[in-house]
């Protein structure tokens, strides 16, 4: 038997009792005549101790373990002389009697602690000993409790669980495909799923009616902290519901995930429009844990001499809570900040809204003090506050200062990890204008059903028409995003043809869905979380490559195994991509 208690297991009402652990050597301790190991497993650290007295030979096969040894003892559980009230099972110790070395190991290139002295790269080269540090496997046991608690949920309200292929068709939802070649059919290829929307939606005309899947999904787009070329999805469908049903019941789920993990029970749900959200946050994903909210100047600042503001499609401020105070140098730092490249502000304008009620800005000699009132009126600024104010075109000038007020959202503190904010965003723009296309392309995708009373606008604006699309946002991630599907052929073709698809076209690419859908399409919609986004957020982070077993590198490439990597000419001739 290799053990018959874990090592995060004893405690003092177990003294007396003869036990055998197996583990990993944390580290050892040499004091006088006596040795002491720290043995580790998955569930914690015991103290082991080899005395000279008792066993001279044992003790020094104890001196011999290196770091990360396996080892597996035999002994007796005592009461600890000097106690450790850090770990819980810190008032006991085992006087070893038996000593094996199931393995031995090399010097890990870096040290197995809470905070360890391996940078990102090394430890992603050696994963495995990363997984064995307590703040990556307690990542992974917590993302394992969220989809458990998600199927919990899901199945007791009668959701299917069903997997989709992932060698697929390509699906268009806005990334590239990675690209599988097919030995049997050459020349011809395989995509991965971007999602399984088009199966979900099979499974629906299937009669399933409520449908789910914890499943992977392939996207062959630039990678930031929020994204991985292979993520997970919490992907869902349900039949014969509108939009109001699939809120509800993703809400709930979200709300039952926030009380069985943090024990927080949370209000209903705030919703906002996107054209709401773009205007108070310049942002379709708001973190509304903290105020900062965008007024619109133009009224009130476009009637003096500032050419700069009188020129600009917009000019928007937010106030700073308690920043008047700011000295010159920290206000150049904030307005460099936004000059960058990847913020790309070509300048930004301050009013400094003084404890006595006076006004100190950089544009006086353009505005007085009753100007610059309003100012204050229309961003909610108070005595003390700090109003910064950008101008431009108003996408931009929009986007622009949403990332400003999260910066300093996050330098003053006010995104707290322990807070959640979630928020539904809904009436999403059917379409989006493509610069480089010079065409509309499905904002969500092309199965995403118009509203019936925007439908007119079709034809005549169709960059007006709103969909019943929504995402749901928490603390300024979005989470999950979905709509409300188009559920009859002459309606899909339709779209096809708004979105610049010709009809064989359309039928080559999606003549299955189509076909489908003559035969009795129910009404259905859905949503799909991202898995690893949720998990990230839920545990206070928004890096989800921490959330990931073995995760890839900003450059899309495994470390560990080192993927992609070349493959013979034989494989290739194998698949008819050998250079001819
Ligand atoms: P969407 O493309 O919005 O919708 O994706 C759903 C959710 O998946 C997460 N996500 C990602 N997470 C990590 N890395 C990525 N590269 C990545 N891309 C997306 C986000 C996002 O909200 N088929 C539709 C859903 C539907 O309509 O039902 C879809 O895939 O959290």
């Amino acid at each position: 038997m290799h053990r018959t208690h874990t090592c995060g297991e004893l405690r003092i009402t177990d003294l007396g009792k003869t036990v055998t652990l197996s583990g990993w050597v944390q580290k050892s301790r040499d004091l006088g005549g006596m040795t002491f190991i720290d043995v580790r497993d998955r569930y914690g650290i015991t103290q082991l101790t080899f005395n000279s007295e008792d066993d001279e030979a044992l003790r020094s096969q104890a001196r011999e373990l290196g770091r990360e040894y396996v080892i597996k003892v035999t002994g007796t559980v005592i009461e600890r002389s000097s106690k450790n009230s850090k770990i819980p099972t810190g008032e006991i110790e085992i006087k070893v009697s038996n000593l094996e070395i199931l393995n031995e190991s090399k010097l890990p290139p870096f040290t197995i602690e809470d905070e360890t002295d391996g940078g990102e790269d090394i430890r992603m080269k050696y994963r495995y000993l990363d997984i064995r540090r307590n703040p990556v496997k307690n990542s992974l046991l917590f993302r394992h409790k969220v989809a458990q608690e998600v199927r919990n949920y899901l199945s007791s309200l009668d959701f299917c669980e069903v997997e989709t292929p992932y060698l697929i068709k390509s699906t268009p939802e806005g990334a590239r495909d990675f690209i599988v070649p097919s030995r049997m059919n050459p020349g011809q290829f395989y995509a991965l799923p971007q999602s399984p929307q088009t199966f979900k939606q099979l499974l629906m005309v299937g009669g399933l009616d409520k449908y789910f899947q914890i499943v992977k999904c392939f996207r062959d787009e630039d990678l930031r902290a929020d994204r991985q070329p292979e993520f997970t999805q919490i992907d869902c469908e349900m039949s014969f519901v509108e939009q109001e049903d699939i809120l509800n019941v993703f809400e709930g789920m979200t709300r039952h995930l926030l009380k069985n993990i943090h024990g927080i029970e949370l209000e209903q749900f705030p919703r906002m429009t996107f054209d709401e959200a773009m205007r108070t946050y310049g942002n379709d994903k708001p973190d509304i844990r903290f105020g900062m909210k965008f007024g619109e100047l133009n009224a009130v600042a476009q009637h003096k001499d500032f050419a700069i503001f009188n020129n600009a499609e917009l000019v928007v401020g937010i106030a700073v809570p308690e920043a008047a105070s700011y000295t010159r140098k920290q206000i150049d730092e904030l307005t460099d900040w936004v000059k960058r490249p990847q913020v790309g502000a070509s300048g930004m304008v301050y009013v400094k809204c003084e404890a006595d009620g006076t006004f100190k800005s950089s544009v006086d000699k353009f505005y007085d003090q009753s100007d610059l009132a309003k100012w204050a009126e229309a961003t909610g600024a108070k005595a003390g506050d700090l109003i910064l104010v950008l101008s431009g075109p108003a996408n931009k000038v929009r986007a622009q200062l949403s990332a400003l007020r999260m910066e300093l959202g996050n330098r003053l503190g006010l995104r707290k990890p322990d807070e959640f904010a979630p928020l539904w965003v809904i009436d999403f723009p059917l379409l989006e204008w493509d610069e480089d296309t010079e065409r509309y392309h499905a904002m969500h995708h092309p199965f995403t059903s118009p509203k019936v009373e925007d439908m007119p606008l079709l034809d005549t604006d169709p960059g007006k028409v709103r969909a019943n699309a929504y995402d749901l946002v928490l603390n300024g991630n979005e989470i999950g995003g979905g709509s409300i599907r188009i559920h009859d052929k002459d309606m899909q073709a339709l779209m096809f043809k708004h979105l610049g698809f010709t009809p064989e076209q359309a039928q080559d690419q999606f003549g299955f869905l189509m076909n489908a859908f003559q035969y009795g399409a129910p009404p259905h919609g859905g949503l799909a979380f991202g898995l690893d986004r949720l998990v990230a957020i839920l545990g206070g982070q928004e890096t989800i490559r921490d959330f990931i077993a073995f995760p890839k590198n900003n450059s899309g490439r495994d470390v560990m195994i080192d993927a992609p990597a070349t493959i013979a000419k034989e494989q290739l001739d194998e698949l008819g991509l050998g250079i001819k």
